[in-house]
């Protein structure tokens, strides 16, 4: 089964073609990063007149890029919640089109639990990095700019959401954090280079890892923005009692870099782990996904955390991280074959419940 996905639910226009829901064909995201770098933010507006002009060329450079035609196209697939609702549109409405206008089934998928399947695709002709059956049951992070969610899943569609942030997404964090440190947009790629860097100090302040009580699986990061804040530009109100902070040297940059990115990283490792520690039944795979699942440290500490639970890491490649079509695609051939297709009334949701 061929599937041509579509994801513009943010500020990525994608179109990829998936088969048999592993194997990704091609897979063309433009991104709109130099549209909205001098707001340091997504321009809601600007990011959906921006999907209306580009879905074509890029569905035209994915079918290419596949070698395919329209017609060989089974489904069609598009990510139709959550997101911004103008962008969101662009994308249900050109899905609409295509599959009206070729007689194929229309598949409605959650972005986020998309943003789950990425790390099960593979190019042609590779091995895939990991077995699809006897993942579960399984504990899923998706952490990227507008999300941060934790789930339990029992199957692809058996999804329960047990855990969320309750202000900022971990990506957003990242992105406020290098604004903080005058670190260029996007921040959180800028902000993990920088925290890679030779002589980085991860130690250097000593900011808080959320907790949110003793039995929380949600996520907080506003605090740590906030000691990041005060731990560059000093305290508020508080400067005569306190001592300035350090110079913002390139250094002391790089050091708060490195400290905060391991606060962060020690606050997502601990919910996954108390996630772990309260499943019925010992996790069979982490599932990782979302744009921050793109940061070296997190990578490598979720490596380790699988390796001493015996659980199988499931976590995209780098290009599969962040929004893509190919996610939507491949989780549409779960979905398509378990008979839950969608009708043209398929709706655009800015929010999503589970
Ligand atoms: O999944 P994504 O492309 O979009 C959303 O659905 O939000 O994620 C984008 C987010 C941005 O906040 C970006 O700063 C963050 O992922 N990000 C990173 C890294 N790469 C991307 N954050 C930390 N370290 C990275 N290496
Ligand atoms: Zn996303």
């Amino acid at each position: 089964m061929i599937i041509l996905g579509l994801e513009t639910s943010c500020d990525e226009t994608a179109a990829a073609i998936v088969r048999d829901g592993r194997v990704v064909l091609s897979s063309v995201v433009a991104s709109q990063n130099d549209i909205h770098a001098e707001y340091a933010g997504v321009v809601p507006e600007l990011a959906s007149r921006a999907h209306a002009e580009r879905l074509v060329p890029v569905v035209r450079a994915a079918l290419e890029e596949a070698g395919i035609g329209l017609g060989m196209i089974d489904a069609v697939a598009v990510g139709h919640r959550p997101g911004l609702i103008g962008s969101l549109l662009v994308g249900v409405s050109g899905a609409k089109a295509l599959a009206w206008s070729l007689g194929r089934p229309l598949v409605g998928v959650d972005h986020v639990h998309a943003h789950l399947y990425a790390g099960v695709l593979h190019e042609p002709g590779e091995r895939p990095a990991t077995p699809a059956d006897d993942l579960f049951p399984a504990v899923g992070l998706v952490v990227s700019g507008g999300h941060t969610s934790l789930y339990r899943l029992e199957s692809w569609t058996g999804l329960t959401r047990v855990g969320a942030t309750i202000d900022d997404a971990m990506g957003e964090a990242f992105d406020k954090a290098a604004a903080i440190l005058g670190i260029p947009f996007p921040g959180g790629p800028h902000l993990d280079a920088l925290a890679e860097s030779p002589g980085a100090d991860d130690r250097a302040a000593d900011l808080p890892v959320s907790r949110l009580g003793r039995e929380s699986l949600d996520f907080s990061f506003s605090g740590l923005k906030t000691a990041l804040l005060y731990a560059a530009k000093g305290v508020p109100g508080e400067r005569s009692k306190t001592p300035p902070p350090p110079a913002l040297t390139d250094g002391r940059r790089r050091d708060l870099a490195a400290s905060f990115r391991r606060a962060a990283c020690d606050a997502a490792l601990l919910k996954i782990t108390r996630a772990f520690d309260h499943a019925p039944v010992p996790p069979r795979a982490l599932l990782v996904g979302g744009g921050v699942a793109a940061n070296r440290l997190l990578r490598r500490e979720l490596t380790r955390f699988a390796a001493a639970r015996g659980a199988a890491l499931v976590i995209p490649p780098l290009h599969l991280c962040v929004d893509n079509a190919a996610m939507i695609a491949g989780l549409a051939h779960v979905l398509a074959t378990s008979g839950r297709t969608s009708d043209l009334s398929l709706q655009a949701q800015p929010t999503t419940s589970c």
